[in-house]
């Protein structure tokens, strides 16, 4: 595992061009993105440096790790419209080279469009770079605590306690979905590559227990310690449990 911490007031710009410089290294490329607070201001500097740096994305494919189920693409709280308002449209990506969960409904049979994901995954050569925030109770992706290592892509009912979390986006709580289709803990794994971000005070105890603790499913972002190109980008905030001790 590769540890970096960086300056909270820089983070994003930071992060961002550490990303870069592993993305332009190969131009047919499997990205995985994940959604969230953290992430946002990280999506819109790499857009950026895209820009700027004029980068041939039209070989990139993205795939974005999860969804709440009833949301519909064009819902501005969809992980598939943050990711494309935060970075796909300012990097013009063709709808082809979007992956996402299409308009998912509670009433279908959820279960084809899990296996067309790791199917699509498959076919794109595997993700090479995979980005991850992570849950204040150790969730990545929307594998919450007790998911198994082995879980592929599959649906899962959302906590109460990262419901609440999430709830700031919604206009009540009660509006936040219950449930989500999410790539699994062993689809993350099998990326080539994983980048955990994380940033601010709240997310120090948790970066502690999931870096420096057991592995256990309680915890499914300890998982990651066993991943062989781990690299952690953190804040001096979210560091602060790990600096002490370690
Ligand atoms: C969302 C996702 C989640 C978030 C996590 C952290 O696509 O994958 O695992 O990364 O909930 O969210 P923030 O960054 O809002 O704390």
């Amino acid at each position: 595992m590769k540890l970096i911490v960086l300056d909270s007031k820089h983070f994003d710009s930071k992060a961002a061009e550490i990303a870069y410089q592993h993305l332009k290294r190969k131009q047919e490329i499997s990205l995985g993105f994940a959604t969230g607070n953290t992430t946002i201001r990280f999506h819109k500097a790499l857009a950026k440096k895209i820009e700027e740096n004029k980068l041939d994305v039209s070989k990139i494919n993205t795939f974005i790790l999860d969804e709440y189920i009833g949301l519909p693409k064009n819902h501005p709280n969809s992980c598939y419209y943050r990711m494309n308002e935060q970075l796909f449209k300012s990097i013009h990506l063709q709808p082809k080279q979007i992956h996402f969960f299409n308009n998912v409904q509670a009433n279908e049979d959820l279960h084809i469009s899990c296996d067309q994901y790791e199917k699509s995954i498959e076919s794109c050569g595997g993700i090479d770079i995979q980005f991850l925030g992570i849950g204040l109770n150790g969730h990545i992706g929307f594998n919450e605590p007790g998911t198994p290592f082995e879980s592929t892509t599959h649906v899962i009912n959302i906590d109460e306690n990262s419901r609440l979390s999430k709830a700031y986006m919604f206009e009540s709580f009660e509006l936040v979905p219950t449930k989500a289709i999410t790539m699994g803990i062993k689809s993350i794994m099998m990326a080539k590559q994983i980048f955990l971000l994380a940033k601010g005070n709240s997310k120090a105890d948790i970066i502690k227990q999931a870096l420096c603790g057991p592995i256990t499913t309680d915890i499914p972002a300890s998982i990651l310690q066993l991943h062989p190109f781990l690299t952690v980008i953190i804040d001096t905030l979210a560091a602060e449990k790990i600096d002490k001790t370690e």
